[in-house]
């Protein structure tokens, strides 16, 4: 895709359902807004129009009606349009943009769950995509905690929840070999603290991030 990847900043929040990410992302814009900086908050998938129509048709619903593989598309699909429409024109307008969930996650729900797909997903990841976040923070915690506290919340979006401890065990391994895979990008943060010192360490790495990019907040 077209941005200047010069400008603005892309931050993204990975880690299994119920570690936090929601609710450490709404910290993080709060906090960088507070200081003077222009900031979009956004989640996938979703986070445009056309994206969230299609968060509707995955996260509801049978989670057997489609292969990995048409997932892997859909989930893409939404991807593209949250970029065209909301992520890149704020970057390239020189806004940070957080965003809840990113490509780390079907790298690791369509690449993972449903036997190995990985390559698949880098694939169509590298034709359709073409970015990666500038920072991405893995909130880490034990899948028996995160699996409590997402069953804790109300709704009709339950799609990857419902698979259990198991599947959560296995995404919470797979992330961490992501952050290795990807050091240079990747913090981990032990989630299992209370929200204000998770918060507190979220914002002093993006501080970090954004003075060595030379926009300090
Ligand atoms: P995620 O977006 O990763 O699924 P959420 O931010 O929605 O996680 O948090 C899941 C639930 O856990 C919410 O009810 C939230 O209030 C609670 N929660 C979030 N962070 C913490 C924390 N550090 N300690 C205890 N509870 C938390
Ligand atoms: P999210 O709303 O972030 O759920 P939670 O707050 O419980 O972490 O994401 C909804 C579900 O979508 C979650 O179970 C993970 C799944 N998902 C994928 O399977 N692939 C993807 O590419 C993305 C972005 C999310």
């Amino acid at each position: 895709m077209n941005s200047d990847p010069n400008a603005g900043l892309f931050i993204t929040f990975e880690g299994i359902d119920g570690s936090g990410k929601s609710t450490q992302c709404k910290l993080l814009a709060e906090a960088l807004a507070k200081a003077g900086r222009d900031v979009v908050l956004t989640r996938e998938p979703g986070g445009s129009p056309g994206a969230e129509d299609i968060r509707r048709m995955v996260l509801e619903g049978d989670p057997e009606k489609w292969s990995a593989e048409t997932e892997i598309l859909l989930f893409t699909a939404a991807r593209r349009d949250h970029m065209e429409r909301t992520i890149e024109p704020a970057l390239t307008a020189g806004k940070i943009v957080v965003c809840d969930r990113f490509a780390d996650s079907t790298r690791m729900y369509q690449g993972l769950s449903r036997g190995d797909l990985r390559a698949t997903v880098d694939r169509l990841h590298e034709m359709m995509i073409g970015r990666e976040p500038d920072l991405t923070f893995l909130i880490d915690m034990d899948p028996g905690i995160g699996l409590s506290r997402a069953k804790g919340r109300q709704g009709t979006e339950e799609r990857f929840e419902d698979f259990g401890l198991t599947l959560q065990e296995k995404m919470r391994a797979g992330f961490l070999d992501l952050a290795d895979e990807f050091p240079d990008r990747f913090c981990v943060l032990d989630g299992n603290r209370p929200v204000e010192v998770v918060a507190r360490d979220v914002l002093a790495h993006a501080r970090a991030k954004l003075a060595a990019s030379g926009a300090a907040a």
